[in-house]
């Protein structure tokens, strides 16, 4: 007889009940067919949960957002009884977007297990085996050996940084991108460059500042290699860590190639700093599973983080990065239904043509870029400028990208039935993190919305 616990996985009834419980859901989410305006009879149930949410966390929603919990694929129900056309999904988090058959099975199959959450101390085995799978797909293309659980990327963030620190011990300074993110806590807030931020915090002055790629700039790459050559010479082995986002993402979508970083990350080699890439928002979405592949620069990662997409936060590290016993724990690793979903969203990516250059997320990158530029030549000129991107991380910069104009325009957007959000600072843009199970259908939807809105203009 298998284990007790391998029979409630193989059991034929409860994958029977499984299988019927999804099609049902799949069948009762068919009714959501595209973007629908707020029906009048829900309008006042809508506002209902925006007081609350307002009452109870202080402040209002950023958008009058709340979910009913239907949803197919792009498309979502919010409880206004409207139908959005959703290209944020929680900043990034659902990469199949929502109620993906898939998806549901293996959270099912989660949900049945002894535990609702796991942690290092009485892991299941779900907990070894994502851990192998991160492992075993980061190593293909890095030295990466090992990786450590958490809930979210702020916390993989903290362990990347920890375990940088004490290998270099006592040197404190970190190498970062101007307008980084990288965060919530007190740290990762230090290391994220946005005043607005941290209004009221104390400044720690640990982070050393190298402007990142300017694509309008020849000497771009000349002017940052130059500035973390000088912070080098300043602050001479009092330096543990470059951290970087392969594309920053809150600070703007602005791509750089790898021509920018191979410089940067000799010169930090050559120094004995450790390389840490923040792919808290790049995991799974450039066109391979990390922006370290997509960009050619994995020989060089010692420390790479990961979340959203993957449900569940991750460092993951080379030998020499493995701390000392003590260093990195925590309560919480992720929950049951987290590693299930997390691993068979991996699943589909790696076998069902998603990756590599010409695969379905490269597609949905040419389609979405190609249309934009379109209206920016066509009928929206002076309003489209500067699409670009990786993979299912796509931005522009709407009229002259000033902040007022981009907010007018987001929420005007979000009333025609499509949600995007912004980034960067000068300029602000609008940006997309977009479900690969998008259809080519979708995304003319999604263009025609952008057209109309920004037909309507700002003023
Ligand atoms: C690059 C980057 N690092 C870290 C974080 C923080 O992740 P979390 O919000 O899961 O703590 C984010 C979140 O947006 C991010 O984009």
């Amino acid at each position: 007889m298998p284990l007790i616990g391998q029979q409630l996985l193989s059991s034929q009834k409860i994958n029977q009940l499984i299988q019927d419980l999804t099609t049902e859901v799949e069948k009762t989410n068919q009714q959501l067919t595209g973007i629908k305006a707020p029906a009048n009879e829900f309008q006042e149930n809508g506002k209902k949960w925006m007081d609350l949410a307002g009452q109870f966390r202080g402040r209002p929603l950023h958008y009058p957002y709340m979910g009913s919990g239907a949803g197919r694929g792009p498309y979502v129900e919010l409880e206004d009884g409207s139908i959005k056309l959703d290209l944020i999904n929680g900043i990034g988090i659902h990469l199949f977007g929502h109620s993906h058959p898939r998806v549901i099975k293996a959270a099912l199959k989660g949900a049945i297990m002894d535990v609702v959450i796991q942690g290092n101390l009485e892991p299941n085995k779900e907990y070894v085996a994502y851990t192998k799978k991160l492992v075993e797909l980061a190593s293909k293309k890095s030295n990466i050996k090992y990786a450590w659980l958490a809930t979210c990327g702020t916390m993989a963030n903290e362990n990347a940084l920890k375990l940088s620190r004490q290998k270099k011990s006592p040197a404190r300074m970190i190498l970062g991108f101007k307008n980084a993110f990288a965060g919530r806590s007190t740290m990762m807030a230090e290391v994220t460059d946005n005043p607005a931020y941290k209004q009221g915090l104390p400044d720690y002055n640990e982070v050393l500042r190298i402007p990142f790629f300017d694509r309008k700039d020849p000497q771009s790459t000349d002017k940052s290699l130059r500035a973390l050559k000088e912070h080098v010479e300043k602050h001479a082995k009092n330096i543990s860590v470059f951290g970087f986002e392969p594309m920053l993402g809150e600070g703007g979508y602005m791509p750089a190639n790898r021509e920018f970083f191979v410089p940067l990350l000799e010169f930090c080699k050559s120094q004995g700093i450790a390389i840490w890439a923040d792919e808290v928002q790049t995991f799974t979405r450039t066109g391979e599973l990390f922006a370290f592949e997509t960009l050619d620069i994995g020989k060089y990662i010692d420390l790479v983080t990961i979340a959203k997409t993957a449900q569940l936060g991750a460092t993951l590290y080379t030998e020499e990065y493995n701390p000392k016993p003590g260093l990195i724990a925590g309560t919480f690793s992720g929950s049951t239904v987290s590693m299930h979903t997390g691993m068979e969203m991996l699943d589909m990516l790696v076998n069902e043509g998603y990756l590599g250059k010409d695969g379905r997320i490269m597609q949905i990158h040419s389609q979405f870029i190609s249309g934009l530029e379109k209206l920016g030549a066509t009928t929206c000129q002076g309003k489209v400028s500067d699409a670009c991107g990786m993979g299912l991380m796509l931005a522009f910069t709407p009229f002259e990208g000033k902040k007022e104009q981009v907010d007018v325009f987001l929420k005007k957007l979000y009333n025609n039935g499509v949600i995007g959000f912004p980034c960067g600072k000068d300029p602000v843009r609008a940006r997309f993190l977009v479900p690969a199970c998008i259809q080519d259908a979708d995304i003319q939807v999604a263009l025609s919305v952008i057209e109309k809105t920004l037909q309507e203009g700002v003023a």
